[in-house]
């Protein structure tokens, strides 16, 4: 008996295929009309609604990705005001063989919260949370609900009105929705003092991919707890809210901004500044804009400026910070004014920080890369210079460092830890016109496989909210995602262990394989 049961086994974990989710092909009436019954008909547009284009363009941040997006429509977008309508559309979904595409602040690198990277692929709906975006502050717990349509700005705004001496720690543009966001970790300028937002979030909810409602970490279990918090939007679940620790911020902090150019040394601070920044006290980050031949420092101190200054002076002589590159400010001002800079003395910060529209800007391809070892002073005169760069080309260097170095690299699935010095994201901005919107310009291109020696490598690591699509993309086989073929990508995001660990709960959670996209975790195959 045992015997036989053990083969079994063995012949079911050899040749085990999950299901796919979808059994039949996708029917797009009978999905809408499935979703009639339990979403009102007013919070679901088709494109033939009137205002179908305005709503699907609203929150595109990326101009390449306008005329795709619009040449290739969802089915619908449903655009929620309860979880039941989320659950409705998941389960409909499945029923019909339609898949979903989740978008809370669409800036999405690639713009996968909205569009379908293979044109002429099967029809999806997107299901849409800008209007879930309440946040709600415990200031006696230092603790906020924040729903996962809400903007960074929503939240930064919400927490310092209502619990001042508060903050929290995430990225700089406050349109960045936080469904998005802290589902791939959160960069900022607070992160070497308190983490990744991920790294604060201490609960959440979500409609996982049967349709389920899970209104807790417990009804999640700890393995998809940790999967959510950072393993990536669209693979796990649609999360409804999160639940965050608040932060301490001091009533005033200080901005600093230094520009030097190649004249003025800028090569030589560079070179300095890669291993000085991420060894600086936590409360003060510098971070460095390299564009047009230019480094443009930019520094937050959790403090007033006469300490900046003189920290700065006996750590960075070079750089000369003088109190005239100062600016004291709220921790709220600092929030707009890295984004919006003097904009925040003409415009009342409410109008800066809860505006979710913000003008479509140029094409824009992002790309990034961890960097473990300093590059020499000639590698960096070589980036300066690098042709065609002038103007259309940006380097973001972010420091690690601080907290980020001492939370071990399997806490959550963001893998970037104690032997990174910094991140770099590659921006190049262009007046495209091409419709299909999937070329890598050549500045970021042959700029990216220049630093392939001097970056982090085997495997070469990437930031998951920095999404790039030339780092691979699926193969689908019988509906299912190929684990093997997400590997390149997976790898770079999360590192080897993590991403296996991901893909085994991915197995758990959707072993179907319902949420799929062009970069979206596969299920683990048994055999593995
Ligand atoms: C102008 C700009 C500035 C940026 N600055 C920073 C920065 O300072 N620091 C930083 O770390 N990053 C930054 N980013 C990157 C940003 O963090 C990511 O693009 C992030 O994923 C965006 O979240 P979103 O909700 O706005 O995006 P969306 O496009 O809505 O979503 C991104 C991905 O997450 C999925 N997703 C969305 N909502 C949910 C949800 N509720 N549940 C599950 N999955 C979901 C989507 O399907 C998609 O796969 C910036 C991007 C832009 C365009
Ligand atoms: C969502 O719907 C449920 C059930 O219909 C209801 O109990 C709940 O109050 C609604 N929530 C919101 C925020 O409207
Ligand atoms: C790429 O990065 C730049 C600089 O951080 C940002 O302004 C831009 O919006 C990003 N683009 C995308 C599509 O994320
Ligand atoms: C720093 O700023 C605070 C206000 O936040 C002020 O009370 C304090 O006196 C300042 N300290 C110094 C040394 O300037
Ligand atoms: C919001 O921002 C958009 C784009 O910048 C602008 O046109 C609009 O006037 C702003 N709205 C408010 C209320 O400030
Ligand atoms: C590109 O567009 C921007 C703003 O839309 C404009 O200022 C710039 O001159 C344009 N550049 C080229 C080369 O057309
Ligand atoms: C720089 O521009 C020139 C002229 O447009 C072009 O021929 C060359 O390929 C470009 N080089 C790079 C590295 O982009």
């Amino acid at each position: 008996m045992a015997s036989i049961s053990l083969v079994l086994t063995i012949c079911v974990l050899v040749f085990y295929v999950p299901a796919p989710s979808l059994a039949s092909p996708s029917h797009g009436n009978d999905f809408l009309r499935c979703l009639s019954t339990d979403v009102p008909s007013q919070l679901v547009q088709t494109p033939s609604s009137p205002s179908f284009k305005q709503l699907l363009v609203s929150s595109i941040r990326n101009a390449r990705f306008v005329a795709p997006a619009t040449a290739s429509p969802p089915i619908c977008i449903v655009t929620p005001t309860n979880a039941s309508h989320v659950q409705a559309a998941v389960r409909c979904g499945r029923r019909h063989g339609v898949r979903v595409r989740v978008r809370s602040g669409g800036h999405d690198c690639e713009g996968l919260s909205y569009r379908s990277g293979s044109p002429g692929s099967e029809a999806f709906a997107v299901i849409d949370l800008a209007k879930l975006h309440a946040v709600r502050v415990n200031p006696h717990e230092a603790t906020a609900w924040v729903d996962a349509g809400a903007g960074i700005g929503e939240l930064y705004y919400h927490v310092a009105t209502a619990a001042p001496g508060l903050g929290f720690p995430a990225g700089v543009c406050p349109t960045i929705g936080v469904g998005g966001h802290f589902s791939g970790g959160g960069m900022g300028l607070m992160m070497r003092k308190y983490g990744l937002s991920a790294d604060n979030v201490l609960d959440a909810t979500m409609v996982d991919a049967q349709g389920n409602l899970l209104a807790d970490k417990k009804a999640m279990g700890d393995d998809l707890f940790w999967a959510i918090r950072g393993g990536g939007g669209g693979n796990f679940g649609i999360v409804l809210s999160w639940k965050v620790r608040l932060v301490p911020v001091p009533p005033t902090v200080t901005f600093v901004k230094v520009a030097r150019t190649m004249e003025q040394g800028a090569v030589d601070s560079v070179t300095k500044w890669q291993t000085l920044a991420p060894a600086l006290p936590d409360d003060l980050s510098v971070r460095v804009v390299v564009q047009n031949g230019e480094a443009n420092f930019q520094a937050l101190y959790l403090g007033n400026s006469s300490a900046v200054v003189t920290t700065m002076g006996s750590r960075f002589p070079e750089l000369g910070v003088t109190i005239a590159d100062c600016k004291e400010m709220s921790w709220l001002q600092y929030t707009a004014y890295i984004f919006f800079g003097d904009a925040i003395n003409s415009k009342p910060l409410e109008a800066l920080l809860l505006n979710r529209s913000m003008p479509l800007g140029r094409f824009v391809k992002n790309k990034s890369d961890y960097v473990k070892k300093p590059l020499t002073k000639e590698t960096w005169e070589k980036i300066f210079l690098w042709p065609n760069g002038t103007a259309t080309g940006q380097l973001v260097l972010e420091p690690h460092g601080g907290i980020m170095g001492r939370i071990t690299a399997d806490d959550i699935p963001f893998p970037h830890r104690s032997s990174v010095l910094y991140n770099i994201q590659y921006v190049e901005f262009w007046n495209g016109t091409a419709p299909g919107g999937d070329v890598t310009p050549k500045w970021v291109g042959s700029l990216y496989d220049f630093m392939a020696p001097f970056v982090s490598k085997n495997p070469r690591g990437a930031y998951v909210n920095y999404r790039d699509l030339d780092l691979g993309t699926n193969k689908v086989v019988d509906g299912v995602t190929s684990y093997e073929s997400a590997k390149a990508w997976g790898e770079s995001y999360f590192g080897p262990e993590n991403f296996r660990r991901l893909a085994e709960i991915k197995r758990k959670v959707d072993a179907g394989d319902y949420f799929q996209s062009e970069q979206s975790m596969p299920p683990l195959p048994l055999k593995q």
